[in-house]
């Protein structure tokens, strides 16, 4: 099969750990797929920037556009809105199939990208968007489609566990073990987006929108943050057998008229020390699923920091450009549709 073309947009932590880890598994990755995955270039906005990792120079790029017009697979890992929605908007469009991270815009635009994937018979995959290196968009989207959902407990917010964690353990303030989960790389660029919740809100829209076969808004996620959690309140649910975590909680219920709702929040709750979730120490994360055949299921691992959530981006691409070589709809694919081959004996008896 022809080499598949991959357009990386961004190098920030996570990217440039994508860009290594394509460049160094080149031919275990093309086994795998069944083509060569091509990384032709990473758009940035500044080319001349200092990168977590070194590579090489002639692959930085400011255009973008150029870029995605030969890509038949786009890595958005940009962050933030605009111009990422753009950009997977003109990549899709062309058919290709993208790859992304990028909670915010799932969260906020999902439903007019998937439209979009749909009607050109592209796919969006965005596994890295929540709990980093775990395992959970797929799993709650396909490994459950059969069954029904009924509560998810998530620790999807790496920095507040980290924080939280620390005041239990060490009696760190919450300022210290800001500072400390900071120089970890956990936190966001503006770390009020971790301590505030909005970054939790973000994962809990999506994952109660997937276990629920819905569209849950992010606005309509109850969002409190651990900014108001002091230290004697850790101690007095320590003594009383409890955890402090900061949860996302999506669960259906039934509403005033008695018909079946969804309801979706994050603030700090009170965890009993013998439930699974309070084991998920430092910048862990761990989503505990409720259901009702598969009874409960806990996912638990790196939820935040750039090798990790590179390990979900490549996840998805290897998927991406699997089903582009098996014939599957996406721009490659249709491009080198190949003629059969008749069996040994059809070709011997005819002429
Ligand atoms: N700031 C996020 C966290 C990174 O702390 O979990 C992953 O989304």
């Amino acid at each position: 099969h022809e080499p598949l073309k991959v357009a990386l947009l961004g190098a920030g932590s996570v990217g440039s750990q994508v860009a290594r880890l394509l460049l160094e598994g080149r031919d275990e990755l093309a086994h795998r797929v069944g083509a060569e995955l091509e990384l032709i270039g990473i758009a940035v906005r500044n080319v001349d920037a200092k990168r977590d990792v070194d590579l090489p120079s002639e692959l930085f790029t400011t255009d973008a556009e150029s870029l995605i017009a030969r890509a038949d697979l786009v890595v958005e890992l940009i962050g933030g809105i605009e111009p990422a929605r753009t950009r997977i908007r003109t990549a899709l469009e062309r058919g290709a199939d993208v790859v992304t991270a990028n909670k915010a815009l799932i969260a906020t635009h999902g439903p007019e990208l998937f439209a979009i994937a749909q009607e050109r018979g592209a796919q969006l995959n965005y596994e890295a968007a929540v709990a980093g290196a775990i395992p959970i968009i797929r799993p709650l989207r396909d490994s459950l489609a059969g069954d029904q959902v009924t509560r998810i407990l998530g620790i999807v917010n790496g920095t507040t566990n980290f924080i939280l964690d620390r005041m239990h353990e060490r009696g760190d303030s919450p300022a210290e073990a800001l500072r400390i989960a900071t120089e970890l790389g956990y936190a966001e660029a503006d770390p009020t987006a971790d301590i505030e919740g909005f970054d939790a809100q973000q994962k809990a829209a999506i994952l109660a929108s997937i276990a629920f076969h819905t569209t849950v808004p992010v606005d309509s996620v109850y969002r409190e943050g651990i900014t108001a959690v002091t230290s004697e309140q850790i101690k007095a649910a320590t003594r009383a057998g409890y955890v402090v975590k900061l949860l996302a909680i999506c669960e259906k219920v039934q509403n005033e008229a008695g018909e079946a709702a969804v309801s979706a929040r994050v603030h700090p709750a009170l965890v009993p020390a013998a439930h699974p979730l309070a084991a998920v120490h430092g910048g862990n994360n761990a989503v505990f699923i409720e259901s009702m055949a598969a009874g409960d299921l806990m996912f638990y691992g790196a939820g935040a920091g750039g090798v990790e959530t590179a390990s979900a981006v490549l996840g998805d691409l290897v998927s991406a450009a699997r089903r582009q070589v098996a014939g599957g709809p996406g721009l490659a694919a249709s491009r080198h549709a190949e003629l059969p081959v008749l069996p040994i004996g059809e070709v011997h008896t005819r002429y």
